[in-house]
Formats: structure tokens, C-alpha cells, sequence
């Protein structure tokens, strides 16, 4: 098979707060030059996570920046945006960062996120237990552009997944971040290697 590699690698910056392994589907496809993708940096919220760990072991630079280091958001939001301007990355990935970046990063970065529910259905830090609570059949995951609100931006893509009678939180989050890896490694490379465009709220990418 023949590949085509690209001419550039897109810098991503990617933030995490817990375990990471939607960032090592990321890190495993960059390691393929022809996925078109170079991750420059990890940056976190907090310190000790399993995410920083698999970026130390790739050998990628790290940056933790908590916020109850700061008088108030703001503070942190330009804290956040100056340690990843200093990568000069084209994109910003949020991949199970649990914090709410503000309107100075967003106006500087465009960033987007993986979120383990079919949006608008359930946003927020407990969509998987929210779904099972409300007793949907279906749910799934959504990657999407990151606007102002908490998980509110333009849908780019999404993926659904069954709901067992069985599941618990644990287990279906689990079936939820199998296939969240896989869109997310998708749309990444895409809007790398191709580019994307906005109008409204369609998300139109390059490939
Ligand atoms: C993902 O399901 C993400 O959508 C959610 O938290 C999970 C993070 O998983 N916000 P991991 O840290 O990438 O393993």
C-alpha cells in the first residue's frame, strides 16, 4: 500500500485530567508520519495523573497548570493560555480535561473536545452516569469544537454505543471510550492533514 505522508505535521497541544488513553490513541497514530500529526505538548490541571506519566514515557513536554494556583479564573485562564502558546500549536485537544477554558484561550486556540455522550443529551463531568440514570438505550460519544459553554460547540462528529442491561457506570464508559478513541483519532487526523470550516454550526472538514 502506498502512503501518503504529509508535508507538515499539525502541532497539537493536548490537556488531560485523569488516565489519558484517548491522548495515547492520539500519541500511538502520531507515531505514523503519514497521520499528519505532532504531539508538542501535554498540559494538565492537575499534577500525579496517569496522562502526564504516558506523556513523560513518550518523551513529550509537560506543563501543569492547577487552578487553586491562581486568585481567580481569569488569572488561570491566561496562565493556561500562555504555557500552551509557548508550543504555537494549530490545535488544541481536550481529551477528558475537566475544566472550563475561558474566552482568552478561545479567542487565541481553536480546541476541541471528546465528550462520552450523544450531545446535547447529558453535558457535563457526569454524562455516563447521567445517561444510565435517565435510562437511554443508546448513548455514545460526540467530538466537537469547544465555544464558551460546557459542551455546547459545533458537533463535528458522533459515534453511538448500546446500552446494556447490565451496565453499570463503569462498564459503559468503558464501551463509550473504545469508540471515542477511534472518532477522536479520525477527526484529529482530518483536521490536521486537511483543515476544517464552520458555518453556523455544521463543521465541514477537509477530507
Ligand atoms: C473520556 O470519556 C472523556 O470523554 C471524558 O473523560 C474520559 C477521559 O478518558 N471527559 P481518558 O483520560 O482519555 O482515558
Amino acid at each position: 500500500m502506498s502512503r501518503y505522508r504529509a508535508a507538515v505535521s499539525t502541532r497539537l497541544v493536548v490537556l488531560v485530567s485523569g488516565g489519558g488513553t484517548n491522548l495515547q490513541a492520539l500519541l500511538d497514530a502520531s507515531a505514523d508520519p503519514a497521520y499528519g500529526v505532532q504531539v508538542v505538548a501535554v498540559g494538565a490541571d492537575r499534577d500525579g495523573i496517569e496522562g502526564l506519566a504516558r506523556a513523560h514515557r513518550a518523551g513529550i513536554p509537560t506543563f501543569v497548570v492547577p487552578v487553586a494556583d491562581f486568585a481567580d479564573r481569569d488569572g488561570w485562564d491566561a496562565a493556561l493560555t500562555d504555557a500552551v502558546a509557548g508550543y504555537e500549536p494549530k490545535l488544541v485537544v481536550s481529551a477528558g480535561f475537566m475544566k472550563v477554558v475561558g474566552k482568552r484561550f478561545l479567542e487565541r486556540f481553536a480546541m476541541v473536545n471528546t465528550h462520552p455522550a450523544l450531545l446535547p443529551a447529558f453535558p457535563g463531568a457526569h454524562a455516563v452516569r447521567d445517561a444510565l440514570a435517565y435510562g437511554v438505550r443508546v448513548t455514545g460519544c460526540t467530538v466537537h469544537l469547544v465555544d464558551g459553554g460546557v459542551d455546547t460547540g459545533p458537533i463535528i462528529d458522533q459515534r453511538a454505543v448500546v446500552v446494556r442491561s447490565d451496565d453499570d457506570e463503569s462498564t459503559l464508559h468503558e464501551r463509550i471510550k473504545s469508540v471515542e478513541r477511534e472518532l477522536l483519532v479520525d477527526i484529529v487526523g482530518r483536521m490536521s492533514r486537511s483543515g476544517w470550516q464552520v458555518n453556523d454550526r455544521k463543521v465541514v472538514l477537509g477530507e
